[in-house]
């Protein structure tokens, strides 16, 4: 039987499934330290992680890894020049996460623009003493201009509601979408700086890249409106949370929605001195059936990456799929 690792708690009956074709090592504690990883890594055939960082020393240690099977549609944990360099496969969860994922964009969105959160804490705080028309004034999301920056399938997904709210939507990307869908979705395409000056409420929904580091810092936030909101639904490292922190204090900008932050699970602790922002766990494509259905997806790259079930050797999700039936190295 081929051996596997499980390096984090995940639903049981998927962990059952997999027991059905492998010897499985399955953690289900705290995170692994990154040396305890690599030790359990050493003799196994595969892996299923959840952000789990992966590179060129993980997988030099162990030999016979042939497929990392990320529970997740982001997979900036994974070195891939490492994995092709290895003949390793990589494979992730797109798709089944994006509607959830968008239907939180807009609970972010919302909540900054709305001064849900903040004005939540304030009611059980004991502070609510008579009604104000001043109260926590926010802004409308009803017929304003949505700026969505990563035009992929979460960022049209959340795009394709804004028809409901009668916003303008503007967006930008590496590439534009096909005119098709563009269409459909009433998108104009523009340049980042342009969408920063122009939107009312801006999501990023792009993948963290290197080049992508730091898409939002000071100078961008600069051009933003002092009404706009900013939601983060990405990856922590898209956004300069210090630089965020100052806008948010300033003023600079109305409010912020961040479900991802630099350096994660720790967070920049000057985030939680500040009331206009939002914050939430990376909990946004964490519905009961979107994550099992991301499990049961990672659990289905695993079994046929490594040449077992139904699709034995053609795996649903391949990162690297050039690498399928190359030798390891
Ligand atoms: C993803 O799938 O990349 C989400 O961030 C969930 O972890």
């Amino acid at each position: 039987m081929q051996k596997i690792l499980v390096a984090r708690p995940i639903f049981p009956d998927v962990i059952e499934r997999l027991k059905q074709y492998f010897d499985v090592d399955w953690n289900q504690g705290d995170v692994l330290p990154a040396d305890e990883f690599t030790r359990r890594l050493a003799d196994r055939d595969g892996a299923l992680t959840a952000g789990d960082p992966v590179g060129a020393a993980v997988l030099a240690a162990a030999p016979r890894l042939r497929v990392v099977s990320n529970m997740a549609v982001g997979y900036n944990n994974f070195d891939m020049a490492a994995f092709n360099a290895a003949n390793v496969l990589g494979t992730n969860t797109p798709d089944v996460l994006n509607e959830s994922t968008a239907d939180f964009g807009w609970a972010l969105m919302m909540a900054a623009a709305r001064r849900i959160a903040e004005s939540e804490h304030w009611l059980r705080a004991g502070k609510w003493e008579k009604w104000a028309y001043d109260a926590f004034l926010g802004g409308d999301l009803y017929g304003s201009t949505l700026g969505v920056i990563g035009m992929g399938r979460i960022g049209q997904a959340l795009a394709r509601r804004a028809k409901g709210f009668n916003m303008q939507v503007i967006y930008h990307n590496r590439s534009r979408v096909a005119p098709e869908i563009e269409a459909e979705l009433n998108a104009e395409y523009v340049s980042k700086q342009d969408l920063l000056r122009r939107a009312d409420h801006v999501v990023l929904v792009l993948p963290y890249t290197q080049e992508n580091h730091h898409t939002i810092g000071a100078a961008e936030l600069a051009l933003m409106k002092p009404s706009a909101t900013l939601t983060n639904i990405a990856r922590g490292g898209i956004v300069d949370d210090a630089a965020l922190v100052e806008a948010l204090r300033s003023k600079q900008i109305a409010a912020a929605g961040l479900d991802v932050f630099e350096g994660e699970p720790k967070l920049n602790p000057d985030l939680l001195t500040v009331p206009n922002v939002v914050l939430t766990p990376h909990i946004a494509s964490a519905t009961e059936a979107t994550r099992r259905a991301m499990a049961n997806l990672a659990a289905d790259n695993l079994i046929a990456a490594l040449g077992e079930g139904p699709r034995a050797g053609r795996p649903p999700n391949p990162i690297n799929p050039e690498v399928i039936g190359r030798a390891r190295s």
